[in-house]
């Protein structure tokens, strides 16, 4: 089974599209169904008590994990100046701890099932803050996020589990018109492409970790 936190929409909704399609079988983790999904487990990942009963769901389904694919996330367009505690709680929340409980919890069963982890975290923890101008909630969060991933690489190295962080720039989701931030994405890359790819780097042999990915758009004009 494939596990997918955040597979109701964008990104995750179209790798449960993608897996589905394979005959997989999809268990997604959010507070919304996903349609592609066999298995729902509605939970709001900002709670431990949430990650902690998802976890327990996870657990007693009796088939193997193949991958947990981490699209859990929310953005933020507060700025310096504006900047308040409870968007930093709910970005932390949702951004890091969610994936990081989450895989530490899971994390017997995921070594038990040589299960690989592939975190999306985002072009803005790569190189947020230093050319791009991205919330820096936002960017706070997401090298939060990669530094866990670089850690759980370093814990899992002499395992058969890979790990990956997937760090893309702008996709053309719902995530910032969910935060109310005025962005046009329109000419934003597509998220069945980039979940086309995710899938193609889990389905690599299991020789081979790519271990960070760095995707910028480019415009086609
Ligand atoms: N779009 C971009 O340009 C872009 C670029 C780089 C990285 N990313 C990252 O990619 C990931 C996926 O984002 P997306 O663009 O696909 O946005 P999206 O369509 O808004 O998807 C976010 C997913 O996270 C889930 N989620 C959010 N808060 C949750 C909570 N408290 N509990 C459980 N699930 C929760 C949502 O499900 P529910 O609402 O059903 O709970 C939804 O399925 C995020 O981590 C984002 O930071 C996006």
């Amino acid at each position: 089974m494939i596990v997918i936190t955040g597979a109701s929409s964008g990104i995750g909704l179209e790798l449960a599209k993608l897996y589905q399609k394979d005959g997989k079988k999809v268990v997604n983790i959010s507070r919304r169904e996903s349609e592609f999904a066999e298995v729902n487990i509605l939970r709001d990942l900002r709670e431990g008590s949430g990650i902690q009963e998802a976890v327990q769901e996870v657990e007693k389904i009796d088939e193997p994990i193949e991958a947990v694919i981490n699209c859990v996330g929310v953005y933020t367009e507060q700025e310096f100046g504006k900047i308040t505690e409870t968007e930093i709680n709910r970005l932390m929340a949702s951004n890091v701890k969610a994936p990081m409980l989450l895989i530490s919890e899971l994390l017997e069963r995921i070594k038990k099932d040589q299960a690989d982890i592939l975190n999306v975290v985002s072009k803005a923890g790569t190189k947020g803050g230093t050319t791009t101008p991205v919330s820096p909630v936002y960017t706070a969060s997401k090298w939060a996020e990669q530094g866990f991933t670089f850690s759980l690489q370093t814990a899992l190295k002499d395992t058969p589990s890979r790990v990956t962080s997937f760090c893309p720039g702008g996709i053309k989701t719902n995530l910032f018109k969910k935060a109310g931030a005025n962005v046009d994405v329109s000419n934003w890359m597509n998220p069945a492409d980039i979940a086309a790819f995710i899938k193609h780097i889990l389905e690599l042999p299991k020789n081979i970790e790519v271990s960070e990915v760095l995707i910028n758009r480019k415009s086609t004009s």
